[in-house]
């Protein structure tokens, strides 16, 4: 099938090249030219495992493109346009839509009653009719339009993709819905088909349920604590419940990224428009605020003060894999940190350039871990990167001025700790160990 993607972020790359190497012919159009000359010199323009390789086998069998130019991408032939542009928070907590808009009326020019469009980017219930009409007022006739929302993970967008644990096909027009699921038959993976609205709903109702498990996990850490029980233990025992699962009960310092945060909000939004109270997403939230100020808290409450303190950072990025610092909860630990006096050094291993046009300069940059923790008096592990959980915390200790570690993501394997011959070691949900 011919098939045009706009928007290269993580979903709409990710998508293209998957499209492409099930043997679609896909144009990726994005409007940011220098992201598409990367591209076009086969460089991802973001951090995603096995992406470059994808790139450059579709690119070199002909079957994979990029252009800036929306005339060349929607030229004669297109059957399908993925739109897979951003849809952040806007200030009243709602998804702001004006990308999607900007791209519906962009592309109206270009389209036959024929072309189906699909909307993979995160929106609203209803925002496929409200997009739909737009889109009729542009062109004058009926266009087909399809909901279907995206469910993969920064860090494993391929392998998500690839093998994606359910596809979400949403319409009322049934030979698109068909037309989208032959799509993505190649993938052999279970397809729902639904509603355009229930599509719409799966994916907020997805995210704002995950965010909630993460929220009740560390509101359960936090008592752990209180009680003197381990969180791990905890999370274990519930997982092994089939009812329960296992997913999602690693308690640490609360979710980020580009999705959850805004996607719970959007939610509820979308229930406060419609006049229901949803006070189990403003708990989700207020927890998470809560958690993500967490180590801050905890390194005030064991120094007393933290002015002139150094303080390494480990991990940066809002999860491992990624170079992703939308709404990573090392953000608000810098700014905490900082706002207290301590001189902050921080060490990931592919985010640092984000960070840095996003925390700024009131902290360093280091471009190891030991340049890290050199005579730090304490390290707090924010980002739970392999090469953070693979330290061996004994020489590390060794480096530190005092060797205090706050490990926000329980990723030290205890017996690593317990082979130090001094540490104060302060997991989250868990009793500290202290040699
Ligand atoms: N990132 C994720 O893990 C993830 C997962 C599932 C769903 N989603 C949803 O998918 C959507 C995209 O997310 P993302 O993380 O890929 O965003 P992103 O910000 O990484 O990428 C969006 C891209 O769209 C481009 N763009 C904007 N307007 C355009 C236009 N008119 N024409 C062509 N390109 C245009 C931008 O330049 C940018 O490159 C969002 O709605 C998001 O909520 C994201």
């Amino acid at each position: 099938m011919k098939i045009t993607v706009l928007g290269t972020g993580y979903v709409g790359l990710s998508t293209g090249v998957c499209l492409s190497q099930i043997g679609h012919h896909v144009t990726c159009m994005d409007i940011m030219e220098q992201k598409i000359e990367q591209l076009r010199k086969g460089i991802s323009p973001i951090y995603e495992p096995g992406l470059e390789q994808l790139l450059a086998t579709n690119m070199a069998a002909g079957r994979l493109h990029f252009t800036t130019s929306l005339s060349k991408a929607l030229a004669a032939e297109t059957e399908i346009i993925v739109i897979a542009v951003g849809t952040p928070q806007g200030d009243d907590g709602a998804a702001d839509l004006s990308y999607l808009v900007q791209a519906a009326k962009d592309i109206s020019p270009y389209l036959s009653p024929q072309t189906i469009i699909v909307i993979k980017s995160t929106v609203p219930v209803g925002t496929n009719d409200f997009i739909g009409k737009l889109i009729e007022d542009h062109c004058g006739f009926k266009v087909k339009m399809v909901s279907n929302p995206e469910f993969l993970r920064q860090g494993s967008a391929i392998e998500d993709t690839m093998k994606a644990d359910r596809i979400i096909i949403g319409s009322e027009d049934v030979e698109a819905a068909g037309k989208i699921h032959e799509m993505y038959r190649p993938l052999n993976v279970p397809v729902l088909l639904t509603s355009t609205k229930s599509a719409e709903m799966i994916k907020y109702a997805s995210n704002a349920f995950l965010a909630t498990k993460i929220s009740y996990i560390n509101e359960i850490a936090n008592l752990c604590e209180a009680v003197g029980a381990d969180v791990t233990d905890v999370a274990r025992g519930m997982g092994k419940d089939k009812r329960i699962g296992e997913a999602f009960l690693n308690a640490g310092i609360g979710y980020g990224g580009s999705c959850f945060p805004k996607d719970v909000k959007a939610l509820l939004h979308t229930a406060g428009v419609n006049g229901v109270n949803f006070p189990l997403l403003q708990e989700t939230i207020a927890i998470n605020e809560y958690q993500r100020e967490l180590l801050v808290t905890k390194a005030l409450k064991r120094f007393g003060g933290l002015k002139g303190k150094k303080i390494a950072m480990l991990g940066l990025a809002f999860k491992p894999e990624t170079d992703d610092m939308r709404e990573a909860p090392s953000i608000p630990i810098a700014h905490g940190l900082t706002k207290l006096g301590a001189n902050v050094i921080a060490y990931d291993p592919v985010a640092t350039q984000n960070a840095r046009r996003i925390i700024g300069e009131t902290i360093k940059y280091a471009g190891s871990i030991d340049e890290a923790v050199f005579e730090a008096d304490a390290v707090l592990i924010v980002t739970e990167w392999n090469e953070i959980k693979n330290i061996d915390v004994a020489e590390m200790a060794g480096k530190m001025k005092e060797p205090i570690i706050f490990d926000g993501r329980n990723c030290l394997p205890e017996e690593k700790i317990r082979n130090c011959v001094s540490v104060e070691y302060y997991p989250i949900g868990k009793p500290p160990i202290i040699i």
